[in-house]
């Protein structure tokens, strides 16, 4: 552990060790964003309206009132600003422009005006820790001189060795390979480097530059202005590096990438906190309880909630709950901590299963061997489950985490039941770290497949030309939105029950017991007036007497089933 983790470990509050756990302590109605469920749109793949076969802003307004339908409270829009998607959009060109294949700054002013109209709110993703290649000012800097203004917005350094050779320090980029790229000077002559924790087409910021926190506070003000009700902020752990950028000397047992409680030199520096601080203020400018969501890979919990300290961001996403197995003891712990670490902070819990990044949770929950983070599935992969044995399991987990308190984030796909697509030719592919790991990783392909909302069509409903940037499997149409809605029993509407119920009972404003002496491999917990069993093991157990089924994962166990299968979670309510 460096200096500056021990300083912030030593600086967390410690919360008691309980087995009742305090929920948010607001009233329901109060600070929306402390009970809200948020619906994650990947633009690309959610709706495209005029049939070019990546989806788009006037797709996703068509696709609004389904979502409300679902009975979700927010939509966070995966970027959709100018970009040359080299990844995906998460590099930015533009931060002021909708980039022409998701539309026009109408069309986002369309969405949020439909979107308030249904009730729902909007949340932007926003990508501060680096931008495109092609932004203006990294053209600038390429064109300008080192140690000019232009280059001191990025982080521009000479190379080591006589010759300026060899890169400044040996970090390597999230994507693989290194995360230095040399350029040449305006006579042609090999030159500096620049740092790109990501892509080479991401140059990361100079976040102790004051111009780049200035325009980034322009740029959050640009869409409060239009209405946006919050950011999303990429990389909220990588603005600011460690002082003189020096080696990153891992410990024994972490990886290059650290991952585990020793951040890399780029990562988890107490330096970005302050700039959360300053954004917190410009929110609190706007009306209508405006927030910031963190996407902050950092360990552990306790560590994450300092992102979420009252004057810093609303919400942070809990990846720990994402990465933890099916397995009881497992899920209580995460669940017992993330209770604890957030609201030691007075911040919500987040609860999220699957997102753009990760294999899809239907998939990853009954994965046999590793699959690493950001690593993704293909021809190449073992232990990949058969989606219809797997479904039930995510289900199961989707039971179990909507009854949590706090917030929980929704991917596009995952209330259709949607697989990870495990068969994409590499030809298909498009993820940078597919292409910098020389297809050793397969990365994030996989679950970014556009959505089918029909049962038939060549696209299956997602546009009517039959085009598609990722090929949609040949099975899609018996996923599609059109073939669940109103069919009892099906992953849509088990989704929008739950949601329901949610709502009605409180129950992210609740706070839950647990439920003691459980036989092996059972979760049991009281929240609010509903109380919640879940089977992760491998055996049929007797349900216990805790009152009237109101909900259940698997349609086939109904009001007064005696036994609870495996891989199957139930809300009962009127506990015995
Ligand atoms: C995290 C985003 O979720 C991911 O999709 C992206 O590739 C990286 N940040 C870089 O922006
Ligand atoms: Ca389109």
């Amino acid at each position: 552990m460096t200096e500056i983790h021990a300083a912030s470990a030593a600086a967390d509050v410690a919360a008691p060790a309980s087995h009742r756990t305090p929920a948010a302590p607001t009233a329901p109605g109060d600070q929306w964003w402390r009970s809200a469920v948020i619906y994650q749109i990947y633009p690309r793949s959610f709706r495209d309206a005029n049939g070019d076969g990546i989806g788009d802003l006037p797709g996703i307004i068509d696709g609004l009132p389904a979502l409300a339908h679902l009975g979700v409270d927010a939509v966070w829009l995966s970027p959709f600003m100018t970009s040359p998607q080299r990844d995906a959009g998460y590099d930015v060109a533009d931060y002021r422009d909708v980039d022409p294949i998701f539309g026009t700054l109408a069309d986002y002013d369309r969405l949020v005006e439909v979107a308030h109209a249904l009730g729902l709110r909007v949340i932007v993703d926003l990508v501060p820790n680096h931008s495109s290649s092609d932004h203006p000012w990294f053209q600038a800097a390429l064109a300008a001189a080192p140690g000019s203004p232009e280059r001191a917005r990025y982080l521009f350094r000479d190379g080591r060795g006589p010759a300026g050779d060899e890169p400044p320090n040996n970090w390597e980029s999230v994507f693989g390979g290194g995360a230095w790229t040399r350029v040449s000077e305006a006579d042609g002559t090999p030159g500096q480097w620049y740092l790109h924790v990501f892509d080479s087409t991401q140059p990361d910021f100079d976040w102790t530059n004051p111009e780049v926190r200035a325009e980034f506070e322009d740029i959050l003000r640009f869409w409060l202005d239009r209405g946006t009700d919050g950011f999303r902020v990429d990389v909220a752990h990588g603005m600011i590096k460690e002082e003189g950028l020096p080696d990153f000397v891992p410990n024994p047992s972490e990886g290059s990438m650290g991952g585990g409680e020793q951040d890399p030199p780029f990562f988890g520096q107490d330096g970005v906190h302050e700039i959360y601080r300053a954004w917190h203020r410009v929110l609190e400018e706007y009306d209508g309880e405006r927030v910031l969501c963190a996407e902050a890979w950092v360990s552990p919990l306790s560590r994450m909630a300092r992102w979420v300290r009252p004057d810093e961001m609303q919400q942070a996403f809990n990846f720990p709950y994402s990465g933890t197995d099916w397995d009881a003891a497992a899920l209580r712990s995460v669940i017992d901590e993330s209770l604890e670490a957030f609201g030691a902070v007075g911040a919500p819990s987040t609860w999220v299963l699957s997102n753009h990044d990760l294999v899809r949770h239907t998939t990853r929950l009954s994965l046999t061997a590793e699959n690493p983070q950001g690593a993704g599935l293909g021809p190449r992969s073992v232990g990949i489950p058969e989606p219809d044995q797997a479904l039930g399991r995510a289900r199961a987990a989707s039971t179990l985490m909507l009854a949590l308190p706090g917030g929980a984030y929704l991917y596009q796909g995952e209330e259709l039941g949607l697989p990870e697509v495990t068969d994409l030719p590499d030809e298909a592919r498009q993820d940078p770290s597919f292409f910098r790991t020389n297809g050793e990783r397969y990365g994030r392909d996989g679950c970014r497949v556009p959505l089918p909302w029909e049962a038939t069509g060549a696209a299956f409903g997602f546009n009517d030309s039959g085009a598609s940037w990722l090929p949609m499997p040949g099975d899609w149409g018996r996923y599609a939105r059109s073939a669940q809605a109103g069919v009892e029993g099906s992953t849509l509407e088990l989704y929008r029950t739950l949601l329901g119920l949610r709502r009605e009972h409180g129950l992210a404003h609740a706070d839950l017991v647990w439920h003691e002496d459980q036989e092996a491999g059972v979760l049991a917990f009281t929240v609010g007036a509903v109380t919640v069993v879940a089977n992760t093991g491998s055996n049929p157990v007797s349900l216990p007497g805790y009152g009237s089924l109101v909900a259940s994962s698997d349609p086939s166990v109904s009001d007064g089933a005696e036994l609870l299968p495996p891989d199957v979670t139930v809300w009962l309510t009127g506990a015995a």
